[in-house]
Order: C-alpha cells, then sequence, then structure tokens
C-alpha cells in the first residue's frame, strides 16, 4: 500500500453524486429517472448564455486568463452584487472560480488546522463538514432547527463560538432544508459577532434568488461592519443552470484585518486550477447582462 497522508482518509464524500452516476446508469439501461438527488436546476442554461460561450470559442478565446479571472467577468459579478444586495463591492475582492465549492475548498483550508474550530451549519452541505475534518479542524455544528424556520439561530449560533473558533460557516437560503435567515436574525448574529473579531466568516449565498412564499434573502455583505473578514460564496450553478460549466465567485474581504486573504486564495488557483475557462467566462457575463 502506498503511504498517503492521514488527512484523505478523513475526506467525505457528496452522496448526491453517487445517486447521480447510479440514477445515469439505469437512465442508459433505458429507464425513466427522475433524479431528485442533485441540486441541478430543471431548465437548461438559456440559449443567449449558451451561444456567449460559442462565440467566444469562435472569437479565438481559447488560452489562459487571469487566475482571479476576467476583469469583464469580476465586473459583471460587482454589477450583479449591486443589483441583488445594493452593495457596491470592488472588482478587486471578486474572485472567479470553477464552481461555487472551491471557495468553500480555499477559505476552509486557509483557517482550519488541528486544535481550531469551524462552525458549520447541520443539516447542511455535506463538503463543509468533509473538508473541515481534511484540514484536521474540529467541525462544530451548528444545529438548524423547524422551530427557527428551518434556518440557523444568532443565539445558538453565537453560544458555539469559542476561542479556538476560526471561522463561521452561514448557508441562508440554506441547503438542504431552504430555510431563509431573516435579516432581524443575521442583524443580531452581526451584533453579537463584535464581540468576537477574530472570527471570519464564509457566507454561502448560493440560492439567494431561489426564495419562495414571500421570504427575502438578506446578504451578510449588508453588514459593513464584517467587510473585513467576510467571504461570500455564489456564483452561477443554481441561478442560470449552469451546475456543469463549473463557475463561481466569492467575494473577499477588503480592509487591513482581511484584504491580504485575496492573493492567498489568487495562489491557491495558480497551483491548482490555474484559471477558469474562457468561454465559461464570456457565458457567465452574458447570464448576468
Ligand atoms: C449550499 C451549496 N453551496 C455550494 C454548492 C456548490 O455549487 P457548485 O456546483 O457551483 O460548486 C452547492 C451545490 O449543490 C450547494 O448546495
Amino acid at each position: 500500500m502506498l503511504h498517503t497522508i492521514a488527512a484523505f482518509d478523513r475526506l467525505g464524500e457528496e452522496n448526491a453524486f453517487a445517486v447521480l452516476a447510479r440514477a445515469t446508469t439505469l437512465a442508459h439501461q433505458g429507464r425513466d429517472i427522475i433524479n431528485l438527488g442533485i441540486g441541478q436546476p430543471d431548465f437548461k442554461t438559456p440559449q443567449h448564455i449558451v451561444e456567449a460561450a460559442i462565440k467566444a470559442l469562435r472569437d479565438g478565446h481559447h488560452g489562459y486568463t487571469p487566475a482571479n479571472g476576467l476583469l469583464a467577468t469580476r465586473e459583471a459579478v460587482v454589477r450583479r452584487t449591486l443589483t441583488t444586495t445594493g452593495v457596491e463591492v470592488s472588482p478587486e475582492s471578486v474572485m472567479i472560480l470553477p464552481g461555487g465549492k472551491p471557495t468553500m475548498f480555499a477559505a476552509i483550508l486557509m483557517f482550519g488546522e488541528p486544535g481550531a474550530e469551524i462552525l458549520y451549519p447541520d443539516p447542511g452541505f455535506p463538503i463543509y463538514r468533509s473538508m473541515i475534518e481534511f484540514t484536521g479542524a474540529a467541525p462544530i455544528p451548528v444545529p438548524i432547527r423547524e422551530e427557527n424556520g428551518f434556518a440557523f439561530s444568532a443565539e445558538e449560533t453565537l453560544a458555539l463560538i469559542t476561542p479556538k473558533t476560526r471561522l463561521l460557516i452561514l448557508n441562508s437560503p440554506a441547503n438542504p432544508t431552504g430555510g431563509v435567515t431573516a435579516r432581524d436574525e443575521i442583524a443580531k448574529l452581526v451584533k453579537g459577532l463584535e464581540k468576537h473579531p477574530e472570527v471570519a466568516i464564509l457566507s454561502d449565498e448560493i440560492y439567494d434568488v431561489m426564495t419562495y412564499d414571500g421570504e427575502t434573502h438578506c446578504s451578510l455583505l449588508n453588514f459593513p461592519e464584517l467587510r473585513d473578514r467576510l467571504i461570500v460564496l455564489n456564483g452561477w450553478s443554481k441561478t442560470w443552470a449552469m451546475t456543469g460549466w463549473r463557475m463561481g465567485w466569492s467575494i473577499w474581504p477588503n480592509g487591513e484585518k482581511g484584504a491580504y486573504l485575496y492573493d492567498k486564495v489568487r495562489k491557491l488557483a495558480v497551483n491548482c486550477w490555474s484559471c477558469v475557462n474562457a468561454p465559461s467566462q464570456y457565458a457567465g457575463i452574458a447570464a448576468i447582462d
């Protein structure tokens, strides 16, 4: 047996991918399958987005792009963020990545190590816990309860913070519960976080426009007091049915405390995936505009 580091034995799974593989096999056998396992929108990527990618290829956009993403794509994210949150972020804080997951991967890798604690929603997207365990940090579940509308409670979250807490992962609208945390509850959490200035926040807002029954999403970006330690995860996968394009973005902290993280994630990109493919980035611009 070859010797791999123990961290790989702690790496978890996303069972939805196992279900996808099984459903694909059954579909190939001619069975009529409705796969409710994986978070795949039930519509196709809109045609004008597909055309933008084809045009980009025809126009010769075949090469590497900057590791942090094309400026035009980052500027599109700036416009989209302004529309959905009312907050103007700088393109220098926007990073384009191959999907939403790489932001989670990068942020958890940056803060997780043995001895550290990372808070994550439970039930929640399985990769949070898997990645926390990979780093050797202790995963601390934040219970998501029915009595809180299947969303996180500020009080319960704050009570779990200890001097070892490095990162708090939030997800609203939430997977798998669909719970949306109300603005007042987030404000309560933000107020409480003033007492814990060393805790970074990863807010997974990939379902930001998927709210129902009159509920509205409140972005953590609406709290400027957190901006110097806030990482916002978002992307194209769900909103524009682009799961297979592998297109995500994140907004990284500004200010003295956190701005340096951007260079770390850029370097991680250089070391791992280099950049996101150019046609997908042009498609991403067409989606937003
Ligand atoms: C809460 C949450 N965050 C992130 C992701 C990852 O998205 P992507 O496919 O863009 O990596 C998913 C996908 O299901 C998700 O449910």
